[in-house]
């Protein structure tokens, strides 16, 4: 590990944190399974020291039982995606850290080994994680390390100036505390998307010498349960198209294909156009007799949009309801991430300043135009609480 991890990996193991119960991502079942190490102890820690992702609550704590519950609430992250973001966060003896998401605790341990245990605080939304992170971090001798029970989106003023911060739970806003809680210099590792897919990319930003913003590019998609409260309620499908089919939506034809629109679970295409379609989400539908259909649905208006697949056509047939164009946008987003040469996540990247969070390509300079229309605010917190986000349908990778 050329980024000096190594010795904390030996010295803070994952297994040193995961509970008795818990549901590690099965690939060949793709979809979490329940462990028990007192029955199956050779499983638990074959997944224990797999490269997947373990889910260790459902529902908030509001889940009894070992049957998976709705929605994966606190995780172990895949530790391949732990090192990578801390390699990315570069880390020096001394460093004061904050991480937002203390989860189990083992990225706090790990960071602990690195910089000294009264070097980080952690900060966790729910009481009964934050205390189990607590009790393991203290079995392994860092029992002063500071996990705070609370809203991670306001960082921890009172230890601040911090050199660095880490987010391992999703955002789509709202970072702007953070940078200004860390040093000029510092940098702020962080999953970072739009609600239009489930897709994120690590942000790596840094702050500026002013400290009033932090600047920097994307370095890998990553796939992360959100921040609780800018989790997306997912759109009531009933609520926006007549139950009698498309009513009076305008319809139009696209040579947008199927094969070139929806790549996959981690496709940068999806990430590209939601940079530019804010306050909206789409979901492909499922394909049945050859027939795909696409929904966007406007997040702070009714708009809806469908574009209809066919296997066998050169077009596609496109339905646009409600004050926005929403295909319109999407594909004209689509088409300028086409024109400039396909960019992969690392080529984007974003400024987060007191009132913005400006997307660029290649260079700060080099803003993204949101495709909205003019006046409307971006990226809103769509609401508190509430379902994940609609799955994307092709593909299985999670990484948290
Ligand atoms: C993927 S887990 C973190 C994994 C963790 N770093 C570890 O090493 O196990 C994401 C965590 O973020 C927490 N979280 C969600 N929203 C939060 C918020 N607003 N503030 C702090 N923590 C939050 C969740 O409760 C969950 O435990």
């Amino acid at each position: 590990m050329a980024s000096g991890w190594a010795p904390a990996f030996t010295a803070v193991p994952r297994t040193a944190f995961l509970p008795d119960l818990m549901w590690p991502h099965d690939a060949s079942a793709g979809r979490a399974v329940a462990v028990d190490k007192n029955a199956d102890p050779a499983a638990w820690y074959g997944y224990a020291d797999s490269d997947v992702p373990i889910v260790t609550q459902w529902d908030d704590g509001n889940h009894t039982g070992t049957e998976p519950g709705k929605n994966f609430t606190s995780s172990s992250s895949m530790p391949s995606v732990v090192f990578s973001m801390l390699a990315d966060l570069d880390v020096r003896a001394g460093h004061r850290v904050l991480e937002i998401g203390t989860g189990t605790g083992w990225n706090a341990g790990l960071l602990a080994h690195r910089v000294g245990e009264e070097n980080v605080v952690s900060v966790e939304v729910d009481p009964a994680v934050s205390e189990a992170a607590r009790a393991a971090l203290r079995r392994l001798g860092y029992g002063s390390l500071r996990v705070i029970t609370g809203d991670g989106l306001l960082g921890h003023p009172p230890r601040a100036p911090y050199d660095r911060v880490i987010a391992t739970c999703g955002l789509r806003s709202g970072l702007y505390p953070w940078v200004e809680q860390t040093a000029p210099g510092g940098i702020i590792v962080a999953p970072w998307g739009t609600y239009y897919t489930y897709t994120e990319a690590t942000a790596r930003l840094v702050v500026a010498e002013d400290g009033r913003s932090a600047s920097g590019h994307f370095t890998r998609p990553v796939n992360f349960m959100r921040m609780r409260s800018q989790r997306l309620v997912r759109p009531e499908h009933s609520h926006y198209v007549p139950a009698q089919g498309t009513g009076d939506a305008e319809k139009s034809t696209t040579t947008v294909s199927e094969a070139e629109f929806l790549t996959g679970d981690l496709g940068v295409e999806a990430f590209a156009v939601g940079l530019q379609v804010p306050d909206c989400t789409h979901v492909p539908d499922r394909k049945q007799a050859g027939r795909r259909p696409v929904w966007f649905y406007g997040l702070t208006d009714m708009s809806w949009a469908v574009v209809i697949f066919r296997d066998g056509r050169d077009t596609a047939t496109v339905y646009q309801s409600g004050r926005r164009r929403l295909w319109d946008e999407v594909e004209a987003a689509f088409r300028w991430w086409q024109d400039q040469g396909r960019p992969g996540f690392h080529r984007f990247g974003l400024t987060v300043t007191a009132d913005r969070q400006i997307p660029w390509l290649d260079a700060p300079a080099n803003v993204l135009e949101t495709q909205k229309t003019p006046g409307e605010q971006g990226f809103s917190v769509v609401s508190e609480g509430g379902l994940e986000p609609p799955r994307p349908i092709k593909g299985t990778s999670t990484s948290s």
